[in-house]
């Protein structure tokens, strides 16, 4: 049977990989296909390397189930997104509640940057910058902050900026664009774009692969890191094709771009979804179903890989 990472090596890229959660690893049927390196090599912890995870009162660092989730990856040779750094959701109340002036919250995000999707999420939809804590006390200068400091701590690991809504070409696409220019012409270090890729079926913007090259063209790689399709349940046969051509879509757009590295599944399965939880009426957004048996999706994601 075809095999996702296997394919995606095939074409070229570094992994294919999916999310996981502290609390699935308990179902061992789950964990059984998890650890499946020909669909997976690549695993990104969806809650457990946050900030509120790993830094719950200032100073006081806990990587206890940020590292379960590392080591069921070093277990199986598979390799780890750090998600995330600096974010304005997840966040402890010491730090948003905190009054903090200028000069301590850099120091503050100076320490707890490590390393991974090192800033996620900055912009609002129109492109302007998102006022969270970080934005309204220190304007953008958190963002390079962050960079340095993830960069010193771990001069291997690749460092992104992560968002939503930037799939196709927009004003959102190239506020991020913007920025990451102005990063690399003060030499702050940026390595790549990722596009978290939360879709809704029968919605890929028809530019998804021209914007992953317009990123790649900036001199960064690119990743798609948070990969699901939503519809609006119940899923009929007709919505479940869809979101096979949909997944075939976007994973033929990475396999074409050669600076699209990997592409990361926000967990593979309905069972665990984010989806239904935040949008009520909807899911059915994974390549498996909740009893772990594949969908039409999953031959979409073959087929781009075999695009
Ligand atoms: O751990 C508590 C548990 O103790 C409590 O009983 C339960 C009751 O609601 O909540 C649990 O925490 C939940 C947590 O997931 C762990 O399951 C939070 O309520 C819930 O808000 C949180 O949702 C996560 C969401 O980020 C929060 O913003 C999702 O699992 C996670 O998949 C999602 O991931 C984000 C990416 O990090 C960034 N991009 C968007 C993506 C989807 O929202």
């Amino acid at each position: 049977a075809a095999q996702l990472n296997t394919l995606a090596q095939a074409a070229g890229k570094k992994y294919f990989g999916t999310a996981t959660d502290n609390p699935e690893l308990s179902n061992s049927s789950y964990v059984a296909q998890l650890s499946n390196t020909a669909d997976f090599h690549q695993l990104t912890a969806a809650n457990s390397m946050k900030w509120d995870a790993t830094e719950p009162n200032r100073g006081q660092f806990t990587f206890s189930a940020g590292d379960a989730i590392v080591a069921q990856a070093q277990a199986h040779g598979q390799l780890i997104r750090g998600h995330n750094c600096v974010w304005h959701n997840q966040l402890p109340s010491w730090v948003t509640a905190g009054n903090f002036n200028n000069a301590t919250l850099l120091s503050i995000v100076q320490t707890h940057c490590m390393s991974w999707d090192v800033i996620n999420e900055p912009f609002n939809d129109d492109g302007t910058f998102r006022q969270s804590v970080f934005f309204t006390t220190t304007g953008t200068s958190y963002i390079a902050t962050a960079l340095r400091a993830a960069r010193a701590a771990d001069p291997n690991a690749k460092l992104y900026i992560n968002d939503f809504n930037i799939e196709g070409t927009g004003a959102k696409s190239t506020a991020m664009a913007n920025l990451v220019k102005s990063l690399k012409a003060q030499g702050v270090p940026i390595d790549g774009i990722g596009i978290q890729a939360h879709m809704i079926v029968g919605e890929v913007p028809s530019t998804f692969q021209q914007n992953l090259q317009n990123f790649a063209n900036l001199g960064v790689e690119v990743a798609i890191t948070e990969l699901d399709v939503r519809m609006t349940l119940p899923a009929t046969p007709a919505l479940l094709a869809q979101q096979s051509k949909d997944y075939q879509t976007i994973i033929t757009a990475c396999k074409r771009v050669s600076a699209c590295v990997g592409v990361t599944l926000w967990d593979w399965t309905d069972k665990f979804s984010w989806v239904p939880g935040t949008f009520a009426g909807q899911g059915a957004a994974c390549p498996w179903d909740e009893n772990f048996v594949k969908k039409p999706a999953f031959q979409g994601i073959v087929n781009g890989w075999n695009a």
